[in-house]
């Protein structure tokens, strides 16, 4: 068959799609590359040739063209997949000059099949088509994160079941607090992670809409059946309103988000874990993997993975406000601002995967430093707290008990003594009993309430930072990820 050529010296220059125009805009070299969106939109092909084969198949199923043709659409476009699956960035159907990842594939498929590819593109345009690749990529992307959280989700699980009962104090204000378990902070990262990934998730249910069909911006006036269309694609019904399908880019929005609340969980996760590697906590051991060297300071073990963690997101949450500002001043209709999207989206998806990577891998290798947290444990008055709630059990209101540990406290740090444990039955009545608490309110009980070791062993609510929480957390992480 010989194709029907449009005729090269035809004003578009190139763009078999600009006949009406006295000038082509790929006779300007720099308009051409200003314009052209082959950059980073090549990695929709699997996307676009899928929505292509719907679309054709759609036609062929309402007349518009016959089996013959739908024939040589499926091979040509097949064709076309293996050889950008082998070629990459090298096939040489990527044209410039034909502006995107749409046009460089039709172009492709006209050249192998003629007529029959020059009827693909019927009641379609880019608009509906790349809203359609876009949201199909959006879709896979996601799954590969599934994967990626999997992983990180095993290695936080496996250290949490190897250190995890290491007592620790936990920080408000970044002081102490109360005593913890190593591993219900770990706990705490698998939650934010947790909903991380059912925010991933979620995108589907939200955007779950297929745009194809949409057309420009008004639909079609051929038969097109956009149900046949949407019964081939993973992509949902049809999307109710022609003009916000082709002009929208929540999904893109939402799923910057979504990449957004990952980075932003793995850099507060990044920063903890760099406190905690100095010199002045060393609670946790890096892997020597996962730490640099100085040029100049020879005994350097810098924590540049978990800094470079912390600072790429703020590249993720530029990628964000980039998108959200894209659309914010966008009348409605297709506009050409939209093409930046992809570049937003792409990058965005590809520094949390690597950041999701690189975390898995500093988990799965750091050890928590018993032995140094434990030297230092009893420092900080851990279980004031603990002390106050056994004065509620003998009787004392809450706020009374608060006091009378307050000047407890006081008293300690007066006459030089480190621990509430460390004084004797007496100084603790007497404390009670100058605050109007009764006399002989605490027996020898007390000092079962007192000491980080103990404290951790006594917190009964649901969802505590001690021992039973962190156990009842681990064995539902573990049985969902059937360890
Ligand atoms: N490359 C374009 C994009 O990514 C495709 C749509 C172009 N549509 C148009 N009417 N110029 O948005």
């Amino acid at each position: 068959m010989s194709p029907t050529r449009a005729n090269d010296d035809s004003p578009g220059a190139g763009k078999p799609w600009e006949h009406a125009k006295a000038g082509g805009s790929g006779a300007d070299a720099l308009a051409a590359q200003f314009v052209q969106s082959l950059d980073f939109d090549t990695r929709l092909y699997r996307h676009d040739i899928a929505g292509s084969l719907a679309h054709a198949r759609m036609l062929a199923h309402v007349k518009l063209i016959t089996g013959d043709e739908l024939n040589q659409i499926e091979q040509g476009l097949a064709t076309i997949h293996s050889e950008i699956d082998d070629a990459g960035d090298d096939w040489p159907g990527w044209r410039i000059e034909l502006e995107d990842v749409h046009m460089c594939i039709e172009a492709a498929l006209i050249e192998k099949t003629g007529d029959a590819g020059r009827k693909l593109h019927t009641g379609r345009s880019r608009n509906d088509q790349v809203a359609l690749d876009l949201k199909l990529w959006i879709h896979d992307a996601a799954g590969q994160l599934q994967e990626k959280f999997d992983t990180l989700f095993h290695a936080f699980v496996e250290l949490a079941g190897r250190d995890g009962r290491i007592v620790m104090p936990s920080y408000t204000h970044l002081q102490r607090a109360q005593p913890i378990v190593v591993g219900s902070e770990l706990m705490a990262w698998l939650c934010a992670l947790d909903r991380a990934q059912r925010r991933v998730a979620a995108l589907r249910t939200v955007n779950q809409r297929n745009p194809l069909g949409s057309g420009a911006i008004a639909g079609s006036s051929l038969p097109l059946d956009r149900d046949h269309t949407s019964g081939q694609l993973d992509a949902g019904s049809p999307t109710p309103n022609s003009i916000d399908a082709t002009a929208s880019r929540d999904a893109a929005v939402d799923f910057a988000f979504a990449m957004s609340m990952i980075a932003m969980n793995l850099s507060r996760w990044a920063e903890q874990w760099i406190v905690y590697a100095t010199q002045e906590f060393g609670f946790v051991t890096l892997d020597d993997r996962y730490t640099t060297g100085s040029s100049m300071m020879p005994q350097k073990r810098n924590p540049d993975m978990l800094e470079l963690i912390r600072g790429r997101c703020g590249d993720v949450y530029g990628r964000l406000v980039a998108l959200l500002t894209l659309c914010k001043g966008l009348p409605i209709g297709y506009n050409r601002d939209l093409q930046e999207d992809k570049r937003h989206v792409f990058a965005a998806f590809d520094t949390v995967c690597d950041c999701m990577d690189m975390a898995a891998r500093i988990v799965a290798t750091a050890r928590f430093n018993e032995e140094r947290i434990a030297s230092r444990l009893d420092e900080g008055f851990l279980d004031a707290t603990s002390l106050a709630e056994h004065l509620v059990t003998r009787g004392v209101p809450f706020r009374t008990g608060h006091q009378i540990v307050g000047a407890l406290v006081k008293r300690c740090l007066d006459d030089g003594v480190k621990r509430l444990c460390d004084l004797p039955l007496e100084a603790l009545n007497d404390a009670c009993e100058a605050a109007g608490a009764g006399r002989d309110v605490l027996d020898r009980a007390v000092y079962d309430s007192l000491g980080p070791a103990n404290v951790v062993g006594r917190y009964t609510t649901t969802g505590n930072a001690g021992q039973t929480g962190f156990e009842t957390q681990l064995e539902a992480w573990q049985s969902r990820l059937g360890a």
